[in-house]
């Protein structure tokens, strides 16, 4: 997720630094949600917290969890009620009126598990908002990362960790597990970054953690150069190419 992914491993700090966008752009999917007072919304990979914040001053209690014990104690020190956890092996039963979560489900590769654990953890009727990458998120990123590994055959085999499903893939899950999708869309989300570099650094550091310092070097400036062809430009800098999924669907 940007934490449940037992992979990647995530500094708070750098990931704070580089990604505030994350949060800062996640405020239509907060709206989604719609939290109200009184209400008790699970929070899946919360991460640092910045989120499970705005859904209290919203009037809801938030319970989060992250795979991130590091993102976990920032979390609690913000107030937030949170737990190191997976989001495929969720102790709920029934328990909450809505389950939240943004930037973290493309982490998970066993989709159907999360969805089973999303609904076993909601009541009847709850209701369950996401966003995380669809159908060609970060293609570019990904395309430039598989041909680095493919012309360095000693880096081993590109082993792609990200799961960006279609609509329609992603709502014949959800409705297969027992949920009514309520709204879904892809929409182009290109997101400016100060260098891709700082990027390669967070999100695939799971991709270079068993090759050597000089390869995880090599790795970087490599991608870095065909990503300059693709997602820079002189004008607008550094532009990430992401597509969010954005959904909200109801247990039934
Ligand atoms: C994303 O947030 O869309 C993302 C994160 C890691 C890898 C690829 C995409």
């Amino acid at each position: 997720m940007k934490k449940i992914n037992e992979t990647n491993n995530w500094n708070p700090n750098t990931y704070n630094k580089h990604t505030a966008f994350v949060s800062q752009l996640a405020l239509p999917v907060v709206n989604l949600l719609d939290p109200k007072e009184g209400e008790k919304i699970l929070d899946v990979g919360c991460g640092e917290g910045t989120l499970a914040v705005e859904i209290e001053r919203r009037g809801a209690k938030v319970i989060g969890v992250d795979m991130s014990a590091e993102m976990i104690e920032q979390c609690k020190a913000k107030g937030i009620e949170s737990y190191v956890g997976s989001v495929t092996d969720l102790p709920y039963n029934e328990e909450f009126n809505s389950v939240f979560s943004n930037a973290t489900l493309h982490w998970v590769k066993d989709a159907r598990a999360a969805v089973q654990n999303i609904a076993k953890s909601l009541k009847i009727g709850g209701r369950f908002v996401c966003e995380f990458g669809g159908e060609g998120n970060a293609y570019h990123l990904v395309s430039a990362m598989e041909e680095v590994f493919d012309k360095n055959p000693e880096f081993g085999k590109f082993d792609n960790p990200w799961y960006f499903p279609s609509v329609k893939e992603y709502t014949t899950l959800l409705e297969a597990e027992g949920f009514s999708v309520e709204y879904m869309e892809i929409t182009p989300r290109p997101t400016p970054m100060d260098d891709v570099s700082y990027w390669l650094d967070i999100f695939a550091n799971g991709m270079t953690k068993n090759l050597t310092s000089e390869q995880s070097r090599v790795f970087k400036a490599e991608c870095r150069e065909i990503l300059k062809e693709t997602i820079y430009s002189e004008e607008e800098g550094w532009m990430l190419d992401y597509k969010r999924l954005r959904g909200r669907a109801v247990k039934i």
